[in-house]
């Protein structure tokens, strides 16, 4: 399609990839006028982690009235958007394929542009939206429920996978473990909340690579040795200790110490083997507070400027994928027959760029 980036004013993202359904209206300038994000936290609570067919059932329900509220807010209407943008991969094919057929419907009927997101390459993005300014090239450090992801970002538009995790995501570690010690999901909150009165000595947890250079992440040990701590080793004639509150508290504090060392040491590794001076951390574990302080310290040693995103877009939301600016900018927009990608992102098994996914 033949469009003038320049002529374009407003981009009305879309994001459903998984259990939020966010709409979000940004300016030519990167100014967010509205980012809408309705959470369906208390649909999954139940079970522990997010059900697709339900995630799929709800971003049905909501995706309209989350457009009209994100575009209310904007103070704009459909006629002033320029381009469409949605999150095309990686999540749940059925969550993805709700924002993708609106996001479709849409371009369709205004006859703008559709630009086809990564969301892991928008939870980097989010850091670039808070800084206000150009921030690249950077160390991109996703940690999310679905992704503990390490890139080398020369560009806004080029992102190099340079690390993952060969199991759990260390977003799903806090989860899983939360689950093992009963103390509500998402796990993240749980287990930072329990932390604060537990000592983060008192179990000597594994932490999975952290003295080798690979910048590759495990976290399936570290939630076996939780299991153990806590329920006792199976067919072990020691009796594991009491189940109380402090302990709990102690092996959540425990558990967060050993998780937070390793993805801190990845991260000064890769700065170090990039030769990068600066790091833009993203996704739902970037709230952790013990994490965020680590960082802090660590980047401040080093003298590396640090750009973690705010709590409201660690999370998933739409706002962050105004890094389709970027993309339209460089006229990279998708057919109307692009399809979703829902494949987790892996090394060595590289994953087509929204780009490339687009044609
Ligand atoms: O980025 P996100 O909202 O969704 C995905 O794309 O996965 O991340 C959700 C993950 C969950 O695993 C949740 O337990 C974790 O982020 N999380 C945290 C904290 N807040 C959310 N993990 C550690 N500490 C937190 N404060
Ligand atoms: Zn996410």
């Amino acid at each position: 399609m033949n469009y003038d980036p320049a002529g374009i004013r407003y981009l009305l993202a879309l994001e459903s990839s998984c259990d939020e359904t966010a709409a979000a209206v940004i300016d030519r300038e990167r100014h967010v006028l509205s980012s809408v994000v309705a959470s369906q936290f208390e649909l999954h609570r139940d079970f522990g982690g997010v059900v697709p067919e339900i995630a799929s059932r709800a971003h049905v329900r909501r995706i309209i009235p989350v457009i009209d509220e994100a575009l209310q807010q904007a103070g704009v209407t459909l006629d002033d958007i320029g381009a469409i943008a949605v999150a095309t991969q990686p999540g749940l094919v059925g969550s993805l394929l709700v924002g993708l057929t609106a996001a479709k419907t849409l371009a369709l009927v205004l006859d703008v542009p559709l630009v086809a997101v990564n969301h892991i390459e928008a939870h980097i993005y989010a850091c670039r939206m808070a800084a206000g300014r150009d921030i690249f090239p950077t160390i991109g450090f996703v940690v999310s429920g679905g992704h503990t992801n390490l890139y080398d970002c020369r560009s806004p538009t080029e992102f190099e996978l340079i690390g993952s995790t060969i199991d759990d995501a260390a977003g799903e570690a806090f989860d899983k473990v939360s689950q093992i010690l009963g103390i509500g999901f998402p796990g993240g909150p749980a287990i930072q909340r329990h932390a604060e009165h537990g000592n983060p000595k008192a179990v000597a947890f594994p932490r999975p690579f952290l003295h080798n250079d690979r910048l590759e992440f495990s976290f399936s040990g570290l939630k076996t040795a939780v299991l153990y701590a806590f329920q006792g080793i199976p067919g072990s004639s020691a009796a594991p200790e009491p189940q109380t509150e402090q302990r709990i508290a102690d092996i959540s504090a425990s558990f967060q110490a050993a998780v937070v060392d390793v993805l801190v040491s990845k991260c000064r590794k890769a700065l170090q083997q990039r030769d990068r001076k600066s790091l833009c951390v993203g996704g739902g574990v970037a709230a952790n507070k013990l994490l965020r302080a680590q960082l802090e310290q660590m980047t401040q040693r080093a003298r590396v400027d640090l750009h973690i995103a705010p709590f409201a877009l660690c999370t998933d939301n739409a706002a962050m994928a105004a890094i389709a600016w970027e993309q339209l900018d460089q006229g990279k927009v998708a057919a109307l027959d692009v399809d979703v990608t829902p494949g987790l992102v892996r090394l060595g098994r590289p994953q087509p760029t929204a780009t490339e996914v687009a044609g």
